[in-house]
């Protein structure tokens, strides 16, 4: 795979996301844990944002302290499941403005419609972090993204739980400058387009719409 692809090797992420995978987990405790890899990813994603140092005084003495040299990215979920991990990734960045984009996939031909686009007007000086957590063909995210990148992101990363090689590949192929984090990469997408073995469809488990 092309490097722009990760999947971070970490335990507890891992450990969460066969919480979330288990047929028998209740929605309440897919959300929970949901967000709780929401705030691992993010984190995760943006360990390289630049730097710069401030002179602060600690209880115990003065010392020159590194802190973030831009504002925060904003974050933008991609609905409906990207609201799951949004709200871990909110933990992370508190301060950080949102952006929603509605998406729903026709179950047939498995393309991406937008229902809803809500975007922060500072996203050019900001960057993005576009959450969903199920990258399947990759229909949803390559049009999230191209959504961001027309409303003014130049720096666009985008954080998934589950990805399937089919949409690793498109993603790569329509965006190669954005930077793809993924709690798994699974085996493949079965014939109605659900990542294989994966955790069936993230936004019916995260709202209890099964
Ligand atoms: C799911 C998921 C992604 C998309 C992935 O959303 O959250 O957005 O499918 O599939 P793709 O890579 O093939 O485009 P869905 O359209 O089911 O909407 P929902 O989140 O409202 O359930
Ligand atoms: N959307 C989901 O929610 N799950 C899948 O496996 C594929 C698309």
């Amino acid at each position: 795979m092309n490097p722009s692809f990760r999947v971070p090797r970490h335990a507890l992420l891992r450990d969460k996301l066969t919480r979330i995978r288990r047929r028998e987990t209740d929605s309440a405790t897919f959300r929970r844990v949901l967000a709780e890899i929401g705030a691992i990813l993010t984190a995760e994603i943006l360990r390289d944002l630049a730097e710069a140092t401030a002179r602060i005084e600690t209880p115990v003495g003065p010392m020159e302290a590194p802190i973030l040299d831009a504002p925060e990215p904003c974050l933008v979920a991609v609905l409906r499941a990207g609201l799951g991990l949004l709200d871990g990734a909110r933990m992370v960045l508190p301060d950080a403005p949102v952006g929603h984009l509605g998406l729903v996939r026709d179950e047939t031909t498995l393309k991406a419609s937008e229902y809803v686009v809500r975007l922060p007007r500072d996203l050019a000086t900001r960057g993005a972090l576009v959450l969903d957590p199920m990258l399947a063909t990759g229909g949803s995210a390559v049009q999230a993204i191209a959504r961001v990148k027309q409303a003014g992101a130049s720096q666009v990363r985008f954080a998934c739980v589950v990805a399937a090689p089919e949409g690793v590949r498109a993603l790569q192929a329509a965006h190669p400058d954005v930077p793809i984090l993924s709690a798994a990469l699974d085996e493949r997408l079965n014939e109605h387009g659900y990542i294989v073995p994966g955790l069936g469809d993230a936004g019916d488990r995260c709202f209890g719409t099964e």
